[in-house]
């Protein structure tokens, strides 16, 4: 007995432990990033109402100490716990998040954050902020696609030009494309990604049998295989009349067990009304027993 006591007591504590174990590392590199420009009263202003809006809820008023009680704590962010990290460490950690955080990468532009991290730090008076590094120049490829349909081929081709150095534009050779058709929900890839050949295009077979709209109309796109986003990409949208032509009713036109209320099949709506019917039936049935019950009890 008293072993199973220590064992249960040595497994809670392995949980506890490995709760606390997950630390928010940040990587070295991240951790030197520092703001692309120097803070100002005016950008700290922004930020107080960025902070206002997306922060607040958890990490309560700056200096007040009244943050959300949550696991793990969000903490006063004026403090020194916070305070202590470098202008690269905050940076990645409101871009990432960590649960129950939401990651800001998308919610706040790069200036909002850095904005937020100002007004933050405007709480530190001992904060000396580290010389601004300008963002380096883009070096990378920019592709913008166009598409278009070749009678003569049946095939959908699509060209890729490119932004040169020296202001020109020229074909893109080399870029990975792919090809997308939209379906009731989001987008149905065509064939395999294609490389653009030395004329910047990439041929894409269009399957015969695809249905488009009443008018055989589909919309098409076409966009750049960038995993990594090293270029800067314009993707390239068309409505070509290539498919074929469906009078398909939608999914919830008619009565289906997955529409809408009011077209719920027939057989769902009598079952679902004579229950109803019965359970309320039984229980004013069960009301007026007892009220009979009692007349008779005095009687
Ligand atoms: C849903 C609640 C929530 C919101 C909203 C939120 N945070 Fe957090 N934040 C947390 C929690 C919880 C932690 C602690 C995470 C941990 O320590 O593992 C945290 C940690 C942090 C940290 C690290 C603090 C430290 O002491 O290491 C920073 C910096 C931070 N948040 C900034 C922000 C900023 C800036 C915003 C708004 C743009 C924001 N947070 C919005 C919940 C939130």
């Amino acid at each position: 007995m008293r072993f199973k006591n220590l064992l249960i007591i040595i497994f809670i504590f392995s949980i506890g432990t490995r709760i606390s174990a997950q630390t928010w590392v940040v990587p070295d590199d991240q951790k030197a990033v520092v703001a692309p420009f120097k803070f100002t009263p005016d950008m700290q202003k922004q930020g107080e109402q960025l902070y206002q809006k997306n922060c607040q809820s958890c990490h309560g008023i700056p200096g007040k100490d009244n943050w959300a009680k949550l696991t793990p704590p969000p903490g006063d962010l004026s403090k020194e716990k916070a305070q202590k990290q470098t202008d690269g460490e905050m940076f990645y950690r409101i871009t990432t998040g960590k649960v129950p955080m939401p990651e800001f990468r998308n919610i706040l532009s790069e200036d909002d954050r850095w904005w937020v991290i100002a007004y933050l730090r405007s709480y530190n008076p001992k904060y000396v902020q580290p010389n601004p590094v300008a963002k380096a120049a883009f070096t990378g490829r920019t592709v913008a696609l166009a598409l278009k349909y070749s009678d003569p081929m049946k095939k959908i081709v699509v060209t890729a030009t490119e932004q040169l150095k020296d202001g020109r534009s020229g074909l893109a050779a080399g870029v990975e494309v792919m090809l997308f058709v939209k379906r009731y929900f989001g987008s149905m890839q065509v064939g395999d990604v294609k490389t653009t050949n030395a004329r910047g295009e990439a041929v894409f077979e269009f399957p015969a049998d695809l249905p488009g709209n009443k008018d055989g109309y589909v919309e098409v796109s076409a966009r750049v295989n960038d995993p990594k986003g090293v270029m800067k990409t314009t993707p390239a949208t068309a409505n070509l009349g290539i498919a074929l032509p469906t009078d398909k009713p939608s999914l919830t036109a008619s009565r289906a067990w997955w529409s809408t209320r009011g077209n719920a099949p027939i057989w769902i709506l009598l079952t679902y009304t004579l229950s109803v019917i019965i359970v309320w039936g039984f229980i004013i049935y069960i009301v007026i027993s007892i009220l009979k019950i009692r007349k008779l009890s005095r009687g």
